[in-house]
């Protein structure tokens, strides 16, 4: 075999994640459009009228007409236009005057991730200022800024962190959500921001899903109550104190079903009827509305098979005119531009179909305001439904008082740098640590211990406030951080040794279970490390499948016989069946944040023996039994979790669990094979063009690049099938590319193969590399050359790969971003009819790779 040796120009397809995903979002526009709106089996009826404490106010209505009377098509149309502050300068708020702008996960003032609290103040103040300036018909309308504070105001350098959802879910406590909400808004409002995305109140349904610890839990009771105290807490009760100069606009968000997607595929499709997507997923905006919660953000996932960015439907239908919403429905990062047809510079079926403001980050923004502009022009949106979206963010803005307030920089709350990660607010933050953290294990009362005792505290995730962290923590994927990025927060080995060496004990802080001197207990906190949104998607729940480095580190501690105790840091449950073997005492502590000292507050006791805090955390995830019990909730019909929704162990209490769970999994489940293309491209894949340093993501039938060219033909049914001409001279390729990469190491481990089915139409050249591309520059691809010539001209065959030989290529399963493509060099037209990942049998051998 020929090993592949071109090196393709891949500046423009091996793209940073993020610009990935933002051409993933120009890409979309293939997926077939099964579910209309208003169809006979809709049912508005299944959704609640809202008792919105929060009444329109007729004077206020009355103010608002006038305003809009008044307002310029432009001007209305740059209300519903949300750039990022990455994409835009002062001068263009200026210029344009839009409603709001956001900052990303990962985005500061002057790109700078050390800006301080006042350089965060000086861009709030600026846009404000460039809004309200030189207006236009003498009209001055506030913007106002959203920002991600999801768990704390967690961009900001020194700001007080909170435990991820998923610990909160299991603290149970409304009232402490509603003060975590409270201090996140002083944060917030410190450095002069005026409205959080947050809370999110998805039901994350399979655990699989990378946003599983923005959920409080599978449960919709929890999320119902909790959605009710955040939005309090962020914006205040309906009375004087109602987004008062101590409050922030608060979004619940993604209406709706986003944690309900099929395989917990971020940014899927939700495949439920209506009655379960308003039982188990539209809890959170009962309680979050109904607590005057003033805007909604759209979803990315569809519902059955429809964008929801796209849907009249839920959006207008249900939300808006059923329950009563009357505040604005903001889009999620491009997702407009997701909806069949659309780009995110081109997408007037969103507003069609209720969407008030578009999230539209990247350059984009642009041409996106003109095509508005012209498409109301023309009459392709009606002016009153722009109208209609106008008047929701004004009212919002209205009732935020922000036609009132002072300047950013000049509200009550504004520039008191003393509340970023002030001492009171890490108190909140520290007991949610406490109440959050869950006992699954505890074997002869191992915990709590005894901190006059000699204990080490070792692990991968011991002194590592960014682990303990997780995603949305000052970068976006919240990865990059150390230590120093967290000025005043406390790791969990920092937590621990100050309490032991007040109580008289030593600590010794070792990795690798390394010591000096012998440890009467070793504490080993290990767990996932940061991720964000897709990027968190796996396909098993198996802790460190494959690479069991932390199971190594506590049995090596178990045979040295000294008593282990586990910490157990991650975003969701996930089968650990052999690291609980091997612990005397388990606890999972979930996402803590910057306050590790609460650990310590739990697991040890005074020196006087009396406890200082006693577990108190309940788990709102079933506890998974084998790797592939993803889909286990509560009220399930055959519910056989290992541990179920609801427990956690008290001091005292006797262990439940078995010494030696079961370590040898069966697989209990089969494998579905992975569909690529059948007719179109199937999500999360996408079809690109790459040629020279171009790349195009495929939205029409027929698409081109200097280079290669695709159309759609006919071959059983229409457009089932599409033609690829390479014209040769210069290396070029196809390619089916996820947005965020995929998990495939299960189809890895049952032997399955890449089978795609093509003909070629005239002469091959000597190489033709079918591959697959995975994260970090790896790829492995094989030359299929031969066989193509071997094959008869317009001839369909199946082609078929062992993921083996792609792996052996240098291809990893672990993070796959393109399942697959073709590229050459020389001239060559082929045809591709299907592209799939066909499970194999685990225990069949490896297939051999010619
Ligand atoms: C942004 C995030 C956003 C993500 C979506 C990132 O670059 O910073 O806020 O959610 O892109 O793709
Ligand atoms: C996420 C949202 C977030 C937005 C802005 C998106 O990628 O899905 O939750 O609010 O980015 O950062």
């Amino acid at each position: 075999m020929i090993v592949k040796h071109t090196q393709f120009s891949h500046s423009l397809w091996r793209l940073p994640l993020a610009a990935t995903a933002s051409l993933m979002m120009i890409a979309g526009c293939s997926q077939s459009d099964s579910h209309t709106a208003t169809t006979s089996q809709n049912d508005p009826t299944i959704w609640p009228v809202l008792n919105n404490p929060v009444q329109a106010d007729p004077a206020m209505e009355q103010a608002i007409d006038e305003l809009l009377a008044k307002m310029t098509l432009e001007q209305k149309i740059a209300q519903m236009i949300q750039p990022e502050i990455r994409d835009i300068t002062v001068e263009d708020m200026r210029t344009y005057g839009f409603g709001s702008y956001l900052n990303g996960g990962g985005a500061f003032p002057n790109d700078d991730k050390y800006a301080t609290p006042a350089d965060w103040i000086a861009l709030a103040e600026s846009m404000y200022q460039a809004s309200m300036d030189d207006s236009i018909n003498g009209i001055s309308i506030p913007t106002m800024w959203g920002t991600d504070a999801v768990h704390g105001h967690n961009n900001v350098i020194g700001a007080t962190i909170f435990p991820h959802n998923i610990g909160l879910g299991a603290a149970n406590n409304p009232d402490l959500i509603e003060r975590i909400a409270e201090v996140t808004a002083r944060e917030v409002m410190a450095t002069g921001i005026d409205w959080v995305f947050a809370p999110t109140v998805a039901v994350a349904r399979d655990p699989r899903w990378g946003r599983t610890y923005e959920s409080y839990s599978e449960d919709p009771e929890i999320v119902r109550e909790y959605a009710a105290a955040i939005v309090t807490g962020l914006q205040g009760a309906a009375d004087a104190d109602f987004l008062s100069d101590r409050r922030v606009i608060s979004t619940v968000k993604h209406f709706v079903g986003d944690g309900g997607t099929t395989d917990g595929i971020d940014q899927g499709d939700a495949q439920v009827s209506e009655q379960e997507l308003f039982d188990i997923h539209a809890q959170g905006y009962v309680g979050g509305l109904n607590a005057g919660a003033q805007t909604v953000m759209a979803t990315f996932n569809s519902w059955n098979g429809k964008k929801i960015h796209g849907d009249h439907y839920l959006m207008t239908e249900v939300l808006k005119e059923r329950m009563g919403f009357d505040g604005f429905i903001v889009g999620d990062w491009n997702g407009h531009g997701q909806i069949p047809g659309c780009t995110n510079a081109d997408c007037p079926q969103a507003a069609l179909a209720g969407l008030d403001i578009y999230m539209v980050p990247t350059d984009a923004w642009k041409p996106l305001y003109y095509n508005l502009i012209e498409q109301v022009q023309s009459g392709v949106i009606p002016e009153s439904r722009i109208d209609d979206a106008v008047r929701r963010i004004l009212r919002v803005k209205k009732r935020a008082g922000l036609f009132d307030k002072p300047s950013p920089a000049n509200r009550p709350l504004a520039g008191r740098l003393e509340l970023i990660g002030a001492a009171e607010h890490r108190e909140v933050a520290r007991e949610a640590v406490r109440q959050s953290l869950v006992l699954l294990k505890n074997n002869d009362q191992l915990l709590p211990l005894d901190p006059t005792q000699h204990l080490l505290v070792t692990g991968p995730g011991a002194d590592n406030i960014g682990q303990q962290s997780g995603g949305w923590t000052i970068s976006w994927q919240g990865t990059g951080n150390t230590n120093d990025d967290f000025p005043g927060g406390t790791s969990i080995y920092g937590g621990i040794a100050r309490q032991v060496a007040a109580a008289g004990g030593s600590v010794e802080l070792s990795e690798d279970g390394s010591y000096q001197q012998r440890p009467d207990v070793a504490i080993v906190v290990f767990g996932e490390e940061p991720y964000a949104e897709g990027n968190g998607d796996i396909d098993n729940l198996e802790y460190q499948r494959g690479n069991k480095t932390d199971l190594a580190l506590l049995q090596q501690l178990q045979a040295e016989g000294i008593p282990v105790v586990s910490l157990f840091i991650s975003g969701r449950p996930m089968w650990v069946n052999p690291e609980l073997n091997a612990s005397d005492a388990f606890a999972a502590i979930w996402l803590p944040g910057s306050e590790g000292e609460g650990v310590a507050d739990v697991i040890l006791r005074d020196a006087d023996g009396t406890i200082q805090y006693d577990f108190r955390g309940s788990l709102t995830f079933s506890w998974p039994a084998t790797p592939q019990q993803a889909v286990v909730n509560r009220f399930d019909r055959d519910y056989q979790p290992l541990l179920p929704y609801g427990f956690g162990l008290r001091y005292g209490d006797t262990n439940v669990l078995d010494a030696e769970l079961p370590v040898v999994m069966t697989q209990d489940e089969t494998l579905s094979d992975m569909v690529v293309f059948e007719r179109a491209p199937r999500s999360p894949w996408q079809l690109f063009l790459h040629s020279g340093e171009q790349s195009t993501a495929v939205t029409s039938s027929v698409q081109e690049l200097p280079g290669l060219s695709s159309r759609t033909f006919d071959r059983l049914v229409q457009e089932d099938a599409r033609r690829f001409v390479f014209a040769g001279g210069q290396m070029a390729r196809f390619s089916f590319i996820s947005a965020f990469p995929r998990d495939l190491r299960g189809y890895g481990e049952a032997n399955s193969r890449l089978v795609v089915e093509l003909k070629r139409q005239g002469t091959v050249p000597d190489e033709v590399w079918l591959g697959m591309h995975c994260n970090d520059a790896c790829e492995g691809a094989v030359n299929i050359a031969p066989q193509l010539q071997a094959q008869a001209d317009e001839e369909w065959v199946h082609l078929d790969v062992p993921l083996h030989c792609l792996q052996q290529q240098g291809s990893s399963l672990q993070q796959v971003f393109s399942a697959m493509y073709l590229e050459t060099e020389g001239a060559l037209t082929l045809s591709v009819a299907d592209v799939r990942i066909v499970a194999g049998d685990p225990a069949a051998g490896n297939a051999s790779c010619q």
